[in-house]
């Protein structure tokens, strides 16, 4: 039987992890809503990194609503997104620019110099990942990390097998997303798409990670990548050695806990 919210200190392969469940996908979206708005509120110049994907809509739409009805301080906030598609335009709907923008710069009113993000054309991408990386130091560093979970356990683009010492850097599309992505922009087959994304150790160095997951489609992966050995296979396992980590799930994406 689950009570909601249900906070544990849960002992990971001998690290204590903080392990939030709520009852439901509503109240996980909440409770993920106030963590953003606890942070601006607390830290009024705070550098928060989101991820894109149903597991944030929600939760953006709420911090959006929460604002609208009771605006606070967000000129000094800075928010950028973990990773980004490249070689395609901003202006498509599924760029992470487009729909950090619109699911929550714009309704907080957050501006634009205060929204960083890489460019998604570029002649060096190496470049522009050492921009990024750099933009966030020159920022104060990421207090805040809102970090979404891949159904086999990527975080940000870092897929299975990525070095945990990678730093930013553009990887490639998983097959599925990336014929989503060419049948929706229309961008020629020979033409590479990938995804710039924050390395593991640029995430390891953040101040505070809350890994985020919800629906029973994650309950496995959530198992091997709190419970599991920390492995290269299952990126998100590498949180388990974060100093300031923490997860929320819904009942259904801890239900194998
Ligand atoms: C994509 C994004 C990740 C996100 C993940 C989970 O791969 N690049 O940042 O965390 O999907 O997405 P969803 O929340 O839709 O399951």
């Amino acid at each position: 039987m689950v009570i909601a919210p249900l906070s544990a200190d849960v002992l990971c392969n001998g690290v204590n992890m903080k392990i939030t469940i709520t009852k439901n996908e509503q109240k996980f979206d909440q409770r993920a809503a106030w963590t953003i708005i606890g942070q601006m509120l607390s830290k009024p110049n705070s550098v928060i990194g989101l991820s894109t994907g149903e597991t944030t809509k929600n939760m953006h739409k709420i911090v959006s609503d929460i604002y609208k009805a009771n605006p606070f301080l967000t000129e000094e906030v800075r928010i950028f997104n973990v990773d980004e598609l490249t070689n395609l335009p901003r202006t498509y709907a599924g760029s992470c620019f487009s729909m950090i923008k619109t699911q929550i710069c714009d309704n907080l009113n957050i501006p634009e110099e205060h929204f960083i993000m890489p460019p998604t054309f570029s002649d060096d991408f190496e470049l522009e990942c050492r921009n990024f990386d750099e933009s966030l130091e020159k920022a104060g560093g990421v207090d805040l990390q809102m970090l979404g979970i891949g159904w086999n356990g990527h975080i940000g683009i870092n897929q299975p097998g990525t070095p945990f010492h990678s730093t930013t850097w553009v990887s490639p599309m998983d097959p599925i997303f990336e014929a989503r992505v060419r049948k929706e922009t229309g961008v020629d087959d020979n033409y590479p798409l990938g995804g710039l994304t924050l390395g593991i150790k640029s995430i390891m160095n953040m101040k505070k990670v809350v890994l985020i997951a919800k629906g029973k489609h994650k309950a496995e992966i959530i198992k091997k990548a709190l419970k599991g050995p920390v492995t290269t296979d299952i990126p998100a396992s590498v949180l388990q050695l974060h100093p300031n980590c923490e997860v929320l799930l819904d009942a259904d994406a801890a239900s194998m806990l």
